[in-house]
Parts: structure tokens; C-alpha cells; sequence
């Protein structure tokens, strides 16, 4: 008897108009172009990469719109038209009346960290993200991790490990005042936590906490609309709300906000700052010229800001944000059935292995995660990241490792790039180190560089 259909699958809103040869590498390449790597993926030339789920900033495919409005590019040093239609479209989808353009996220993060930062100060935020602590740190500031416990637990399955504990807010606001607050930060979803999302009722709470001790809410929007995508699925009231209206009220409870465009506006270049504080705006204005290029254009050219304003039209289409979450979970799933350990729940931009208990033969003083990610490498070519020990850096005080509780491999997903078969591959190549784990050596560090050390530190086989 022919088998009962019980499911209807789902398919991309999209279909694919231009490819991009990729290259597959023998086990010999890819030992060699390992070992000259310093075991670090970041350092491995894209060419000698099969499947490159480094991340997914700036990897992403370009609509034929947004290709289309490469072409528009108005050139002009002051005044293009390309930043009054992304002007336009800050406003109408994040609701904020002022933007300053950067040329990517990190360089609103440094602004807006000078802007806003007194030396002494101190930033709560929902768990670190690597840049931008640090130029919260740069600019004086100490950053103080106010997440949910859960979010630091990967086996938990909270629905909402983005959100902040309220009373270790309450508790850093005891201790060291109001005023030394220099505004509390929040991210969503939350990168290093595995992808993970806060709910609009934690916001709302931690919104009027901050309101009745004069403290603002800073939002990094970059993958803003994943968490608003969240909010649609998991949080009570919100399913028959549009991912552009539930965006909107999320921004409403910020101040201001600044995005890596290079993720949900689907580009391979951009950033901004946004705001409502018209007195932040003029500060982050004047500045912008002395770091990035006139405000309206902040290092970017005018065609760049054109691909941007429409990708912002493309990020709150339900069905684009349904298929890229839906890969990622595809990709769970599949690991799933091979025992594999990954941060629960599923996440929004990638899979987060558990090289903790991957590698559990592993001290985490020999890097679990990076030499995960290294394993993966020679076994198929597939690229994914280190998140743990490398990636936390060292203490600015005491000068030692700051050791995370998650020791992760992100598996990240560009958006629009690859094929559920590219997921199939990636996961047998996951399973097959998974399986041959207890052979596995770890790595030393033999060159350490002073910022963000992960991006270009090398190892060595112990
Ligand atoms: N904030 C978050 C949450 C990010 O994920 C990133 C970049 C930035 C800020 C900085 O933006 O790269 O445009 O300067 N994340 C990339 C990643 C690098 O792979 O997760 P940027």
C-alpha cells in the first residue's frame, strides 16, 4: 500500500538564476593547507574550502534586485540618493528617525562605544559578543554578562535563552550605581549563546527596569529579524503579527541601535547606527568623518547602500526568514539522528557543536572547539569556526585565558547560498569525526595575537 502522506514540506521562496563552481580538495590538500594554517580555519584560503559555513557575514547571495540596484548607484562624494532610500527604509523598518552608515557593524560598535562610554563605566549585556565587547572595553568600559543561566547551559531548552536575568541586573546596578551604567546592551539572537533568541516580554521588563533608573537600552540589531521570527513562533500573542511589525516593536524599547547589514540585509558589505537620541546623532555624525567617510555615505559606495535598502525590504519576508531558519534546523535534525551534541535549542543563524562533550577527552586548555573545527576541515573540506576559549580571549586584568562554559563549533549558514544537499554532506562529514572522536589530539597555541586572537592565532598539534 502506497505510504499515508502525514507531512507537506516546505521549499526556499527563491530559485537559483547564477552559480559558483566550488572546488573539492583531496584528505592529502586539506592535511597540508591545515597544518599551514596554524589549525586555524580562519586562516585557510576560500579556494581550498569545499562548504564555507564560516559565517554568514557577508557571504550572502544577493537577490536579482539587489543586483539590479547595483546599478543605481548614485556615486556622489555628499548627498546620494542611494542613502536617502536607505534613510527611508531605517526609518520605516527599525521605526528610528536618524542613521549614520559604517562601513560594517564593528565600526558603529567603536562609535557608538566613544559616544557613550565614560572610562570606569560599566555595560550589562546579554552575553559578549567578541567586537563588541571590545570596544566597549577600548573606549573604558567593563562588560558585565546579565544573561539567563540557561543561556549558558547547552543541553537547556528555554525557548528564550537570550534573555537577561533581571536580578543580576539589578544586582550590578546595587553595587556599582545608575550612573556608572553607560547603557545596558542587548543582542538578539544571541550569537555566542548558539543563535538564541529573547522573548518581547524580557524586553518589556527589562525595558521599565532601566526606564525607572534613567538607564537607555542599546540594541545590536544585526540579526533582529531571526529573534522577531522567534517571537512569531514561541511567544504567546505574537503569531498573527508580521515579522515588519514585531521588528518595529522591538526597536521601539531601544534608544538607538547599530547592524552588521552583512547578515539579515543579505549583502557582502554595510553597517549602521541608528538612533532616536537626536544629541547621539550628532555626535555619531561628526564622527563618522573622521573614521569611515562623509555621513552619508560612511565608507560605503552608493550602489552598496542601494543592494542595502532593498536587502531591508527582503529581511522581513516571512518565507525568506522561514527557509534560512529552516535549513539550520534541517541541519539539526540530521545531526540528531548521528548522537552528535549541539547547543539546544536549535538557533537562528547556525549549529553550534558541543566540543565540550565532543572532545570531552579534552582539557579546554587544549582548545576542544578549534580543534574540532580543524578535524572537520580535513575530513571534507567543510569550513565552520571556533566559539569557546580562543574566541573569550584573555582577561583584560589578570591577563589569563577566560575560560566559557560553551566550547563550541558554529556551523554558519549563509543565507540563500547552499543546497539541503551541501547540508547532507556537512552533516556525515560531522558525524564521521564524531565517530572517530577518541583519536582526536588537541592543539597548542604557538602564536597569539593581542586583539581578537581568534582571527589569526596558530596552533600546533600536541
Ligand atoms: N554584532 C554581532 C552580533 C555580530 O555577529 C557581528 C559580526 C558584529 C556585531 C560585528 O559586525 O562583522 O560587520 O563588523 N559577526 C560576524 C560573525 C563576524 O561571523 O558572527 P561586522
Amino acid at each position: 500500500m502506497a505510504k499515508k502522506l502525514t507531512k507537506r514540506s516546505w521549499a526556499e521562496p527563491f530559485k537559483i538564476k547564477m552559480v559558483e563552481p566550488i572546488k573539492m580538495t583531496t584528505r592529502e590538500q586539506r592535511v597540508k593547507a591545515a597544518k599551514e594554517a596554524g589549525y586555524n580555519t580562519f586562516l585557510l584560503k576560500s579556494e581550498d574550502v569545499y562548504i564555507d559555513l564560516l559565517t554568514d557575514s557577508g557571504t550572502n547571495a544577493m537577490s536579482d534586485r539587489q543586483w539590479a540596484g547595483m546599478m543605481l548607484g548614485d556615486e556622489a562624494y555628499a548627498g546620494s540618493r542611494n542613502f536617502y532610500y536607505l534613510w527611508d527604509n531605517v526609518k520605516k523598518y527599525y521605526g528610528m528617525p536618524y542613521l549614520v552608515p559604517t562601513h560594517q557593524g564593528r565600526a558603529a560598535e567603536h562609535m557608538i562605544s566613544k559616544i557613550l562610554i565614560k572610562q570606569g563605566d560599566y555595560v550589562p549585556g546579554n552575553m559578549y559578543f567578541t567586537t563588541t565587547r571590545l570596544h566597549q572595553e577600548l573606549a573604558g568600559a567593563t562588560f558585565i554578562d546579565v544573561i539567563i543561566d540557561e543561556a549558558h547551559n547547552p543541553i537547556s531548552e528555554h525557548p528564550f535563552k537570550g534573555n537577561i536575568d533581571l536580578k543580576k541586573l539589578d544586582k550590578l546596578i546595587n553595587e556599582v550605581g545608575a550612573k556608572k551604567i553607560a547603557y545596558v546592551c542587548m543582542a538578539g539572537p544571541v550569537n555566542m549563546a548558539g543563535g538564541q533568541p529573547f522573548s518581547m516580554a524580557n524586553l518589556k521588563e527589562v525595558y521599565e527596569y532601566c526606564k525607572s533608573h534613567k538607564i537607555k537600552l542599546w540594541f545590536d540589531a544585526t540579526r533582529a529579524t531571526e529573534n522577531a521570527y522567534f517571537i512569531k513562533e514561541r511567544e504567546k500573542g505574537y503569531a498573527d503579527k508580521s515579522i515588519e511589525q514585531i521588528l518595529k516593536e522591538i526597536c521601539s524599547y531601544f534608544e538607538g541601535l547599530w547592524v552588521s547589514a552583512k547578515k539579515d540585509l543579505m549583502v557582502n558589505i554595510g553597517g549602521i547606527l541608528a538612533t532616536r537620541n537626536k544629541k547621539v546623532y550628532e555626535e555619531a555624525r561628526n564622527m563618522v568623518v573622521i573614521y569611515e567617510g562623509l555621513h552619508t555615505y560612511g565608507g560605503l559606495a552608493g550602489r552598496d547602500m542601494e543592494a542595502m535598502a532593498i536587502g531591508m525590504e527582503e529581511m522581513v519576508q516571512y518565507d525568506n526568514i522561514k527557509a534560512r531558519i529552516g535549513q539550520v534546523e534541517y541541519c539539526g535534525r540530521q545531526l540528531e539522528k548521528y548522537g552528535v551534541p549541539f547547543v539546544r535549542p536549535i538557533g537562528g543563524h547556525a549549529i553550534f557543536l558541543d566540543a565540550k562533550r565532543i572532545l570531552a577527552h579534552l582539557p579546554q586548555s587544549q582548545f576542544p572547539a578549534q580543534t574540532l573545527a580543524a578535524e572537520i576541515y580535513v575530513d571534507s573540506g567543510v569550513r565552520g569556526m571556533e566559539r569557546g576559549v580562543v574566541s573569550s580571549g584573555r582577561d583584560p586584568v589578570t591577563g589569563d585565558h577566560r575560560y566559557p562554559k560553551l566550547e563550541l563549533v558554529r556551523l554558519t549558514f549563509p543565507r540563500r547560498v547552499y543546497t539541503q544537499a551541501h547540508i547532507d554532506v556537512t552533516v556525515e562529514s560531522v558525524a564521521e569525526v564524531f565517530e572517530n572522536r577518541k583519536k582526536i589530539k588537541g592543539l597548542e597555541m604557538v602564536y597569539e595575537p593581542k586583539y581578537l586572537r581568534f582571527f589569526q592565532a596558530r596552533f600546533a598539534k600536541i
